[in-house]
């Protein structure tokens, strides 16, 4: 659906080592890929490693994370959200780095009362600053069936897509002096908890525990991505279609331009390049760069 643009191809290839020999993580199984990591139980892999869960009750949430840390990557994940009344229920699911001046690629699903709209909350932190919320609605209840969300980042693009169709795309701008993650290798995280204080109408609205256990599950990861090793990035071979492209030299064409602005127009709810209030002193330089 969303066909991609060939550009640059030599460009930034050259830095990384393509140890071909390193296959990655294409439709593994979940205990080759991820680690729960808290929740005493709460998080679970079943069905041979296809499907895993997590849950959330009084007591606590859970998460898991990547055994692997990954430079560059298109990495694709299936989720289906907490059902019904998940209003204070927070599903994050995200790419960090480690340390204070951190690299980070957020998407956030917070609950609603059922029948309420979930919003999807996405953020892209650069050496440990982040700032650049927007929010979307969805174009369908992200509780019934699974669907697939997205990042593509590569060394020029960050994009957030959710059945392929693009939501945002974070550029690399460095050329203007502001900063893009592609120095910092980060693991994939997530986690179920308990967010009633902010999450639903900005904490108005509470987590109903008569509703407990809430669970979100996630099946068919699968990272075609660079994976940190030893101090280098690991890159699997490049399997460019008949365009001529592949992940690493990905870029919205037209098309997909245009069916982000869809997106923007029609389900956005928020966004920081507009919201002059909160940055009386200026919108971040990227938001006048277009
Ligand atoms: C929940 O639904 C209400 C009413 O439609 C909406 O205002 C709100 O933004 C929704 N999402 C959250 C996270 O509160």
């Amino acid at each position: 659906m969303t066909s991609l643009k060939n550009t640059n191809k030599l460009s930034l290839l050259l830095i990384f080592s393509c140890s071909c020999l390193l296959s990655i993580a294409n439709a593994g199984s979940f205990y080759q890929d991820f680690d729960i990591t808290w929740g005493d139980g709460r998080g679970k892999i079943v069905n041979n490693g296809q499907l895993l869960s997590l849950s959330l009750d009084k007591t606590s949430g859970s998460g898991f994370q990547s055994k692997h840390e990954y430079l560059f990557g298109k990495i694709d994940m299936q989720l289906k959200l907490v059902p019904g009344n998940s209003a204070g229920t927070v599903t994050a699911y995200y790419l960090s780095s480690q340390g204070p001046t951190h690299d980070e690629i957020d998407y956030e699903f917070l609950g609603n009362l059922s029948g309420d709209p979930y919003t999807l909350h996405t953020n892209v932190f650069t050496q440990g600053k982040g700032n650049r919320e927007m929010q979307f609605k969805l174009w369908f209840d992200p509780t019934k069936d699974f669907h697939t969300y997205s990042i593509l980042w590569n060394p020029r693009h960050v994009i957030f897509m959710v059945d392929n169709v693009p939501l945002r795309d974070y550029k690399n701008l460095e050329a203007k002096g502001i900063s893009f993650p592609k120095n910092q290798p980060m693991r994939i995280y997530s986690s179920l908890w308990n967010a009633d204080d902010w999450a639903t109408r900005g904490g108005l609205v509470k987590t109903d525990w008569s509703q407990a256990p809430f669970t979100a599950s996630y099946r068919n990861f699968n990272a075609n991505a660079c994976v940190w090793s030893l101090g280098s990035a690991k890159c699997p071979p490049l399997q460019t279609n008949v365009a001529g492209d592949n992940w690493f030299n990905q870029e919205l064409d037209s098309t997909s331009q245009a069916r982000m602005r869809w997106v923007q127009r029609n389900y956005m709810v928020y966004n920081y390049c507009t919201d002059g209030k909160r940055f009386p002193q200026g919108l971040p330089p990227e938001c006048n760069i277009h």
